[in-house]
């Protein structure tokens, strides 16, 4: 791992670099992110962290997008390892999700983040949020509500399907609740979730059901066709991963029912039945198509 350290060392000054050095470097982090993340995080990431907090100040889009990546993909391979290690950086992304960065591509990398995090412990989220709340003399509440309100209104920025997906069934995990804040933002939580099925679900020509195609098996190897490379070590070490991630392991469907229900039970049926009204007939129409079968 020597040539490693170099390679960090080098990255401290990876704002000189032109920007396909700078792209190249970033990728071989990322590669090492994949063959041997606790390795890597545990060894490198405090450094690694200390640079980007510095490279965010002046860097392009592109480079600012580089750099998120990476805490992305330690997020989702490393999920409380890359959260703790890339901590300090993760206030400035809930800041610009708030502060509704006007860049599609960074907004979307830092939704992709965001949703990580929310996903995956939702009480260092809260910290992250009192944290932030504190700093700029805001309510808790105000801010969780911005924060939702943006995700739904940015919701289109965001053209990677896995993170379409993922930002669907971080949102919905903030239900069931009796928080008015998220009952307010209820209705555009159902929007992006029904979006996001009609991204997700397609029909099985062999069986005329649909299912969420982003759904991986450990038992279904990927059909590979005659012209196709067969699968490098890296690529089958990415799909190990991907089985463990919720975007490929978590029926979205199956998701959006149970938070609906659960919702239900907690409110009872007429209060649940008011706050679905909130939602567009339409929408409401093609939900309960989705969710037929079920
Ligand atoms: C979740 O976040 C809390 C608060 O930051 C932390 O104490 C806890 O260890 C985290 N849990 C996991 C599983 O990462
Ligand atoms: C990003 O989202 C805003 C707000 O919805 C929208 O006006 C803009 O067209 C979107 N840009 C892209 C490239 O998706």
């Amino acid at each position: 791992m020597l040539g490693l350290s170099v390679l960090m060392w080098n990255i401290c000054s990876v704002s000189e670099l032109s920007s396909e050095n700078m792209r190249t470097c970033f990728q071989i982090v990322n590669a090492y992110i994949y063959l041997s993340a606790t390795d890597f995080l545990q060894n490198y990431a405090e450094g690694l962290c200390r640079s980007f907090c510095e490279l965010l100040q002046d860097i392009t889009n592109e480079g600012q997008v580089q750099v998120l990546k990476v805490v992305e993909i330690a997020l989702k391979v490393s999920p409380i390892l890359g959260a703790h290690m890339f901590q300090p950086l993760l206030p400035a992304v809930l800041r610009g999700v708030v502060d509704g960065e006007k860049y599609p591509v960074v907004m979307s990398t830092y939704l992709g983040i965001t949703g990580r995090v929310l996903l995956q412990n939702s009480s260092f989220f809260s910290s992250l949020l009192t944290q932030m709340a504190s700093e700029c003399n805001q309510g808790i509440d105000q801010l969780l509500g911005n924060v939702i309100e943006m995700w739904v209104d940015r919701m289109d920025n965001i053209t990677q399907p896995e993170r379409r997906k993922l930002s669907s069934l971080a949102l919905l995990s903030l239900l069931p609740s009796e928080n008015s804040v998220i009952q307010d933002k209820f209705c555009g939580i159902v929007n992006i979730c029904v979006e996001a099925l009609h991204d997700v679900m397609t029909e099985d020509s062999d069986t005329g059901t649909f299912r969420d195609c982003m759904l991986m098996s450990q038992f279904e190897e990927p059909k590979l066709s005659d012209d196709e490379e067969p699968p490098t070590e890296q690529d089958k070490r990415k799909r190990l991963m991907a089985l463990e991630d919720p975007v490929h392991s978590v029926s979205l469907q199956q998701f959006v029912y149970e938070k609906l229900k659960a919702q239900q039970a907690l409110m009872g049926d007429q209060a649940f039945g008011l706050l679905m009204e909130t939602v567009d007939t339409e929408i409401v129409q093609q939900l309960q198509q989705f969710l037929r079968g079920l």
